[in-house]
């Protein structure tokens, strides 16, 4: 029997890589995200399934995971990749912007588990995968309630990869540094910082090797672990380093 994928925001970037690669070796991916004639174009590329959906809806997940387990009772993978940026301040950003962070990179995750969870515990051994990022273990502005949410989703995989192994369903944790897509182009970045920039194939290949491998929580490209961990040895360092950062609107 082939292995069926459910990929969250696979209209565009990461997502649609991932899919292409899960597609590539095999296996019915069933795309998720929020504009519906992206998704179909790509379930046709890949002999797919498109399945328009806003994962911060959480009624809504269910009832597309519901139609989407009758077809397919076992799935064996789940990307949850859907997200949003935010160059925004806790401070005087809009409200509205600081919740959908939480409500979509955050929640939208929890909300997948949740109601894919039969599929993935007929299916096991299977395999949660968590895109979440550097952010999620760097905090600092302009972009601090991105980080926020990137950080409520580190604590979600964590935890989930410690619950969920005892029933044979691994969760991949993936930390992507800046990676050029439709809705993070880098061209913000100084020069030098330019050289660190990599593309969406790139996490993608990482994705499918982490699945290959069976490794749980990595950063890719790798040398942002060390870097990020910085924060934490040096903290102090770090808040006089980020107050001279330029200000989010
Ligand atoms: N690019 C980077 O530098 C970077 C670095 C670290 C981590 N990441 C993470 O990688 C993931 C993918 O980002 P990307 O760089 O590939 O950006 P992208 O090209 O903008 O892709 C984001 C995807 O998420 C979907 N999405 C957004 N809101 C959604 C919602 N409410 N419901 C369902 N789907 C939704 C979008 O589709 P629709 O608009 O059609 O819904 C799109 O398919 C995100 O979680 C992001 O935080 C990115």
């Amino acid at each position: 029997m082939g292995r069926v994928a459910v990929v969250t925001g696979a209209s565009s970037g990461i997502g649609a890589e991932i899919a292409r690669l899960l597609a590539g070796r095999g296996d019915l991916c069933v795309l998720l995200a929020r504009r519906a004639d992206r998704l179909q174009a790509l379930a046709e590329e890949l002999g797919g399934e498109a399945e328009p959906c806003d994962v911060s809806d959480r009624a809504a997940v269910e009832a597309v995971a519901g139609r989407i387990l009758e077809r397919h009772p076992r799935i064996d993978v789940l990307v949850n990749n859907a997200g949003i940026p935010g160059r925004t301040s806790f401070l005087g950003g809009d409200p509205e912007v600081i919740e959908r962070l939480i409500r979509i990179n955050y929640l939208g995750g929890v909300w997948c588990l949740r109601a894919f969870l039969p599929g993935l515990q007929a299916a096991a051994p299977s395999d949660v995968v968590n895109v979440v990022s550097v952010s999620g273990v760097v905090a600092g502005p302009p972009s601090g309630p991105y980080s926020a949410s990137k950080h409520a989703q580190l604590a979600f995989s964590r935890t989930v990869a410690a619950e969920l192994r005892g029933q044979k369903i691994r969760v991949h944790t993936v930390k992507p540094g800046f990676t050029e897509t439709e809705g993070f182009p880098q061209s913000w970045l100084p020069r030098p910082a330019k050289r660190l920039v990599i593309g969406p194939r790139d996490v993608a290949a990482h994705v499918l090797r982490s699945l290959e491998d069976g490794r749980g929580e990595t950063t890719v490209p790798w040398y942002y672990g060390p870097l990020a961990a910085l924060q934490d040895v040096m903290p102090n360092v770090f808040t006089r380093v980020l107050s001279r950062m330029p200000k989010a609107p």
